[in-house]
């Protein structure tokens, strides 16, 4: 029998009742402390790779909006065809994009997110894009280029086992993969941080659906995966950043 009590406690996370328990005077952000980086840091001999900026994309992307929201749906069959780092470009901007860097605290991105605070960062599981080797990737918002992060024997097998067997994955050009760092979030909204990475997630993944069917591929959002194993496979620590949302792509079956 479902748990009313706890129902009803999971149900107040949903709820912005949280904001009139906490003592906003008291964050971090109040407190003066400066607010994290943006972007997660990275090694200076990283190896990065470059990407299209959003002004080269020429046509690529342009469909009506009407016709992206009409036909958007979840496509989990993808044909063998790779993505093109163009493509592939097109979907990191539109789904995490830096517009304008306000300061080292705050960008302003294609998506909104509460308070600016940008909670995300973007992995990808790369299996079929033209001219990358297979291997895990993670975007760099503020200077739009992928940072190659590492490879492993067996890619599409252990993202499959991580989203608890779910086979699309395997056939996909390119898994999203994203994590939170929720002290970006916390360090204004302290406890009402959740709820809105949650959402912010969200908004996130609605641009790469719409993205995709602007550049004649698919994507389908997967929450159901297992803790634990995907953020081993992303080597995140669990605690200060860990997986909350993923979201296959390849090229739309015809
Ligand atoms: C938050 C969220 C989580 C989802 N998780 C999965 C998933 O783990 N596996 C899956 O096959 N589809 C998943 N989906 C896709 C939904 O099943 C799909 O959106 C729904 O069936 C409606 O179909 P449509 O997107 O084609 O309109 C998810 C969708 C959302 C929004």
């Amino acid at each position: 029998m479902m748990d009313k009590e706890l129902i009803k406690a999971y149900r107040l996370f949903l709820k912005d009742s949280i904001r009139k328990v906490i003592d906003f005077s008291a964050t971090d952000q109040s407190r003066g402390i400066d607010p994290p980086p943006i972007e997660k840091p990275y090694a200076k001999d990283a190896k990065l790779i470059d990407l299209i900026p959003c002004d080269q994309f020429g046509n690529m992307g342009k469909i009506a909006l009407k016709t992206a929201i009409h036909n958007r749906e979840s496509r989990r069959s993808y044909r063998a065809q790779p993505l093109t780092i163009e493509e592939l470009s097109f979907l990191l901007w539109a789904t995490q994009g830096i517009k304008q860097k306000l300061d080292d605290g705050h960008a302003l991105r294609t998506v909104p997110s509460a308070g600016c605070r940008h909670a995300l960062e973007t992995y990808l599981c790369v299996l079929n894009v033209r001219g990358l080797d297979q291997g895990i990737y993670r975007y760099l918002p503020l200077e739009h280029k992928l940072l190659y992060e590492f490879t492993e024997d067996n890619l599409d097998k252990k993202i499959s086992h991580a989203v608890l067997g779910q086979s699309y994955p395997k056939t996909a050009a390119v898994t999203f993969i994203w994590t939170a760092i929720p002290y970006r979030m916390e360090w204004r909204y302290d406890i009402a941080a959740h709820k809105v990475i949650a959402i912010d997630a969200g908004h996130v993944c609605q641009n790469l659906y719409l993205a995709c069917e602007a550049i004649d591929a698919g994507t389908c959002a997967m929450a159901a995966y297992d803790q634990e194993e995907m953020d081993k496979l992303l080597r995140v620590d669990g605690q200060n950043e860990f997986t909350i949302y993923l979201a296959s792509v390849g090229k739309k079956l015809k």
